[in-house]
């Protein structure tokens, strides 16, 4: 049995939390004196101030989301490759040129094969959680994006990527931990593989730590100055800063994660290794209890002599993982349990989207934070609500219920495996980066060019240098090949209504479980 074998956390990140918390603190301190957090409740509160705020911005923006729908070629040409599918339209599909570290080492230069090329068009709508990228930009919506916004957003920055005709440009400022940024960048250079001549001139500013910094009190009001755009990897309601997906996206070489498209075939099969029901009928957690007050909480559930509140919980021996080359940490294997927990460690954790992948019921602590794909999970059709302040009752009723109910609680393990199988696929990681950065260089007010430090940044000057699995995990997440469709559709925005129905929505569905949860036990002894 390896049923206690699962990663669930990283070390790494999460070490690293510890490591730098002073002085993120510190980098959080610049920000400080406005800190005020939001919570939901207030937000739903508030809400309709922000309706008729919210209607300006929405009048002023409509046009510019049009743009993404029309955009294929209707041109056809000679199929010159086994791709071109459509009856109507064949597009050409030239593969890029392949690697050559030989002639890279020997120029140092970028060579130059990108270009554009016909796509057939976008047979679907993208999904429902792109709309959050209007949301996302809104605060420039208006305004546009000056150099100056951008320049503010450098304060906190790892690095500023410019894209100039299809080519790309660093200029780095810190190095994060570990191989984020690399990873980030690679994934972005990849995009312009992807979709070749489709990403227009932009730079952005990018910051590889956890917790976000922009935030929103401080915009907020008359005379003013517009907040920077700073992309990083997760959010949370009191703060503007703009959700991009995380590097593991890529691989994440130092814990042997592999690139997502690979790993995701594999947590298909594992889901079908153990039936639901012949699964361990409690809650499992794996991780580092230490990087979050909220995970040492959570750790007082645990199952002993004295209580069982349904849960199974285990603290991750990283060094011992590590020693033994992480052969452990088999992701597909790990689905064991009918009920597994999620929790945030210090901020949003990437291990979010492979224990939804499992098709086990997952067991949400409240979150704080989301990346870009959360905000798409709906409360009871895609997992179990946890209550963040009172966790081993709420576990034990959860586990109660679903045992009880059990064709029910398999659903929601099976639509979240499905969501992430199929939403959240490499295919619309790569056009949400796409419609983000589309709509994100439409706000520009300036034309971006290349900054005195920046150097010029290609796949063969990141992989022909690179070792190990970096390397390996570069390779197998490298684009060789076009799309041979243009991005998926992107959904308009919410009108504001269907915004605030949608958060009354998940919120009510949220209070239903906790009514369900009190009744439970006002009845139980
Ligand atoms: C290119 O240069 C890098 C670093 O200088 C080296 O590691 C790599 O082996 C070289 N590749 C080839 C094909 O020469
Ligand atoms: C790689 O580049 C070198 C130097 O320009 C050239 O001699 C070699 O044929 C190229 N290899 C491939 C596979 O294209
Ligand atoms: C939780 O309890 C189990 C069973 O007693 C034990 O193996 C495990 O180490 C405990 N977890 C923690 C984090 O103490
Ligand atoms: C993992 O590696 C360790 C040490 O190399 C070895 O003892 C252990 O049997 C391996 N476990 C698995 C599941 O392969
Ligand atoms: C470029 O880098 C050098 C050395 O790191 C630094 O002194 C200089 O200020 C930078 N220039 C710009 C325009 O950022």
């Amino acid at each position: 049995m390896r049923k206690n074998n699962e990663v669930v956390f990283t070390p790494q990140q999460e070490e690293n939390h510890e490591m730098v918390g002073n002085f993120r603190h510190f980098k959080d301190s610049i920000w400080w004196p406005v800190v005020k957090s939001l919570p939901r409740s207030t937000a739903v509160l508030l809400f309709p101030v922000m309706l008729i705020i919210g209607a300006f911005a929405y009048t002023r923006t409509l046009d510019t989301h049009r743009m993404f729908s029309g955009a294929s070629s209707s041109k056809s040409a000679q199929s010159t490759t086994p791709y071109g599918t459509s009856p109507f339209t064949v597009s050409i599909r030239k593969p890029i040129a392949p690697l050559n570290c030989t002639a890279y080492n020997l120029t140092g230069t970028c060579p130059t094969n990108l270009q554009d090329h016909q796509n057939s068009p976008a047979t679907a709508t993208c999904p429902d959680y792109f709309r959050w990228i209007h949301e996302d930009l809104r605060p420039w919506a208006r305004t546009g994006i000056t150099q100056d916004m951008v320049e503010r957003a450098k304060q906190t920055a790892n690095f500023r990527l410019i894209i100039l005709k299809g080519r790309a440009y660093l200029e780095t400022y810190s190095r994060p931990y570990q191989t984020r940024d690399v990873f980030s960048i690679w994934g972005i250079l990849q995009l312009l593989r992807r979709y070749p001549g489709k990403i227009p001139d932009l730079e952005l500013m990018f910051d590889c730590e956890d917790w976000p910094v922009v935030l929103a009190d401080r915009y907020n009001g008359p005379n003013v100055e517009q907040p920077p755009p700073l992309f990083r990897y997760c959010g949370n309601d009191a703060t503007l800063d703009i959700v991009f997906p995380d590097w593991s996206f890529w691989g994440w070489a130092e814990i042997n994660i592999k690139p997502w498209h690979i790993l995701l075939g594999e947590l298909k099969e594992g889901t079908t290794r153990i039936p639901w029901l012949n699964r361990e009928p409690y809650a499992y957690w794996k991780g580092n209890p230490a990087v979050a007050e909220t995970r040492q909480d959570l750790i007082k559930c645990n199952v002993s002599e004295n209580q069982d509140w349904n849960a199974r919980l285990f603290a991750q021996d990283w060094f011992r993982e590590s020693q033994e080359g992480f052969n452990k940490s088999d992701l597909p294997s790990q689905c064991t349990y009918r009920y597994k927990v999620y929790i945030e460690g210090s901020a949003w954790s990437v291990s979010q989207k492979y224990i939804l992948s499992c098709d086990s019921t997952t067991l949400l602590v409240k979150p704080k934070y989301y990346d870009f794909f959360t905000r798409g999970l709906i409360p009871v059709h895609h997992y179990w609500p946890i209550k963040d302040d009172d966790k081993c009752r709420s576990i034990k009723f959860a586990v109660d219920w679903g045992n009880n109910h059990k064709q029910r609680a398999h659903q929601i393990g099976k639509v979240a495996s499905d969501f992430i199988q199929e939403e959240v696929k490499m295919d619309y990681v790569y056009d949400y980066m796409f419609h983000l950065l589309n709509s994100y260089a439409k706000l520009f007010r300036y034309k971006p060019s290349k900054s005195a430090n920046a150097t010029e940044l290609c796949v063969e000057s990141m992989v022909c240098e690179a070792e190990g699995s970096v390397k390996k995990f570069m390779m197998e997440s490298l684009v060789k090949v076009p799309a041979n469709t243009d991005p998926c559709t992107m959904p308009a925005p919410f009108d504001p209504p269907t915004l605030y129905a949608t958060l009354q929505r998940k919120e009510s569905s949220i209070q239903q479980v906790e009514s369900w949860e009190k009744s439970y036990w006002d009845i139980k002894p």
